[in-house]
């Protein structure tokens, strides 16, 4: 019997809902950036994302099952994420879920943000060679996990789900990669959000232009960004004539640099069979050629989700929740939204 499940997202500036069918098969995915809506300040400003979410979420949802060609009534259970994330934007999605859980009788399942983003390459990579790292860099993140299936869980029963186990190997002391990049180009004059400026900016500078640091480089599988930030900030106070689009670039090397190293070297360490990137940053185009290129020189899977399933989206949620309900069952609905959940490690 197939499984569908209503997906909403609201952890920060994006209103998403989803219907996903089985954990793969995406029926719909509507994403409401309110990108414009923060543009003007220059970030998130978690009062007007939580405003925004109540005028988006109705239509966004109405939009998805439309789209899905499904009635609300069909539905074997209703998702959200419940962290980490803004408080009041969390809230939103959360208690409109659990009002659709009680008004449709389908239960209720709260997702953890950080695990729907390592399940988003599952979606189009359904048999995903494991053991593999994955980067998860984003605005707020920068991880480096081995998924691998539960040690002795290969004798499990036929049709009976395959459990994952995360183990984390190195994050971030300081700014988290995406801020980096919002640091950066808000620096620079570049606007916001940050990272597609850059990248943009980029595609007509020399990334050998300038020389900028690579934090913790040759140190562990832990990752620094604020050094370099700081280092771009000098180098243009002290050259107010450079180019933007080489500083951009030579930044966006030094970054990248240091990702697909750590992330091979990491790789090479626990013998994945591939490294999968995921969370905004990944949609870089840059990252994404380097890591394309390492892989395969090394002989690994690239697994690079598509553009859409980097950033944040509501498929990603419906494909974690219809996992958690096989493995843990419906989330009881006293389960409220915490802003500064962790991701289940082993
Ligand atoms: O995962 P995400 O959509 O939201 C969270 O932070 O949870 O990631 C947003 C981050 C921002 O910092 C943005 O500047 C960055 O991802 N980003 C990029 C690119 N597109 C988005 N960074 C580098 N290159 C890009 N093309
Ligand atoms: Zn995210």
């Amino acid at each position: 019997m197939v499984t569908t499940i209503l997906a909403i997202e609201t952890s920060c500036d994006e209103t998403a809902a989803a219907v996903v069918a089985d954990g793969r098969d995406v029926r719909s995915s509507v994403v409401s950036s309110q990108v414009d809506l923060h543009a003007a300040f220059g970030g998130v400003v978690p009062e007007v994302a939580s405003r925004a979410h109540v005028a988006l979420l109705t239509p966004v949802v109405a939009e998805a099952l439309l789209e899905a060609g499904i009635d609300g009534s069909e539905l074997d259970a209703v998702a959200a994420t419940i962290g980490p994330g803004l408080i009041g934007a969390l809230l939103v999605g959360v208690s409109a879920a659990k009002a659709y859980s009680l008004a449709w009788r389908a239960p209720f399942v709260g997702v953890n943000h950080m695990e729907a983003h390592l399940h988003a390459a599952l979606i189009e990579e359904p048999e995903l060679a494991l053991p593999v790292v994955v980067l998860l860099v984003s605005g707020g993140h920068t991880l480096l996990i081995a998924m691998d299936r539960v040690p002795g869980d290969e004798a499990a029963q036929a049709g009976s789900p395959v459990r994952f186990v995360y183990r984390l190997l190195g994050e971030t002391i300081d700014d988290a990669a995406g801020e980096a990049f919002d640091k950066v180009a808000r620096f620079l004059g570049l606007g916001y959000p940050g990272g597609p400026a850059i990248d943009r900016a980029a595609v007509s500078g020399d990334p050998g232009a300038i020389r900028f640091p690579r934090g913790l480089m040759d140190d562990g599988h832990d990752f620094s960004f604020s050094g370099v930030k700081t280092s771009v900030i000098n180098y243009v106070r002290k050259h107010p004539d450079a180019r933007v689009p080489d500083v951009a670039a030579s930044f966006q090397e030094a970054v990248v640099d240091v990702l697909v190293t750590k992330a091979r070297r990491a790789a090479a360490e626990i013998g994945a069979r591939g490294i999968c990137i995921g969370g905004g940053v990944a949609a870089n185009s840059v990252l994404r050629q380097r890591v394309l290129d390492s892989c395969a020189a090394d002989g690994r899977q690239a697994f690079l989700p598509h553009l859409s399933m980097c950033t944040d989206n509501a498929a990603m949620i419906g494909a974690t929740a219809w996992y958690r309900l096989r493995t843990d069952g419906p989330t009881p609905l006293d389960v409220g939204p915490d802003p500064n959940l962790k991701l289940p490690l082993a």
